[in-house]
């Protein structure tokens, strides 16, 4: 018996079928790679060390192999197989490191700029909720989040208040949602570690497309985990994690203030809008 069968048989006695699927599958994968780069004692011990100082970059606060999967492309690869149903829908992509849980729920319109949002002219993101025959859904839940003007994250950037630029909204009865912000900015993504090693040396960029972030959840529908991307980002073709797609990709327009705004959103000063409709599939029975 060769080595790589009798490592498999190793582990023959894992009782869950899936999980003794999962990892006989991935030793068979592992061993035709080693197989076929066959690796120098150097350059094994340098994926050791790879692992390795990636790993003492984890902890409560960073997950520099979540960073790794999705500079590789396996993150999107994870959301192709899992999300991808049907046409209608609106697609999904990477969720990032940067969600914090528990936002202030603010009311429609309201706006996410906590810190410094006189200065920046204001963005409204309107649009409905609804399900794929193009039914309103009412009372979902939807977290909003994006950079600040640096580029940061709150929490990621410890002079930012913990909620700027996060929210929760809730659609009303005819699936309607809205909030204000400012337009995001494209941004690098953490390159300090093994991650920003490796595409420097791969002379690879570390941008991410400007975006804003989007959780939506509803009681009998598969959450909707996303992104809005500004048309016209030089980011857009190059994505460091490969998470654009193209039905994500919005226009916004210049709008002045009028008796409408004013009146329905509190937008006494000209405004950047963009209305998007998000489509979420119901949870099969
Ligand atoms: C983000 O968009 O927040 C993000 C996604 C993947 C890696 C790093 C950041
Ligand atoms: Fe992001």
């Amino acid at each position: 018996m060769n080595l790589t069968e009798q490592v498999v048989r190793s582990f023959q006695n894992i009782e869950n079928e899936r999980h003794r699927f999962l990892i006989t599958t991935f030793i068979r994968k592992l061993h035709e790679y080693v197989n076929e780069v066959k690796p120098s004692e150097e350059e094994w011990i340098q994926a050791i060390r790879f692992l390795t100082d990636t790993g003492k970059l984890c902890d409560e606060q960073r997950q520099e192999y979540i960073l790794l999967s999705d500079v590789l492309g396996v993150s999107m690869l994870v959301d192709q197989i899992l999300h991808e149903k049907n046409e209608i829908q609106t697609p999904s992509t990477v969720f990032g490191p940067f969600f914090i849980e528990n936002m202030p729920v603010r009311p429609y319109g309201g706006s996410i700029v906590r810190d410094g949002g006189d200065k920046i002219k204001p963005l409204l993101v309107r649009g409905r909720i609804m399900d794929t025959d193009g039914r309103a859904i009412a009372g979902a839940r939807i977290d909003v989040w994006q950079t600040a003007e640096n580029g940061m994250y709150s929490g990621q950037d410890t002079k930012q208040s913990h909620d700027n630029l996060r929210g929760t909204f809730l659609s009303r009865e005819d699936g309607s949602y809205a909030f204000q912000t400012h337009l995001p900015v494209s941004y690098p993504i953490p390159d300090d570690g093994t991650v920003g090693q490796l595409l420097g040396y791969a002379k690879r960029s570390v941008w991410r497309p400007a975006h804003i972030h989007f959780k939506i959840e509803a009681e009998g529908f598969q959450t909707l985990v996303t992104h809005l991307f500004l048309e016209g980002d030089e980011y857009l073709a190059n994505d460091a994690v490969f998470g654009v797609k193209e039905r994500l990709i919005v226009r916004f327009s210049e709008q002045k203030a009028d008796k409408n705004s004013r009146e329905e959103y509190g937008l006494t000063q000209d405004y950047h809008l963009i209305e998007y409709d998000f489509v979420l599939t119901g949870v099969s029975p």
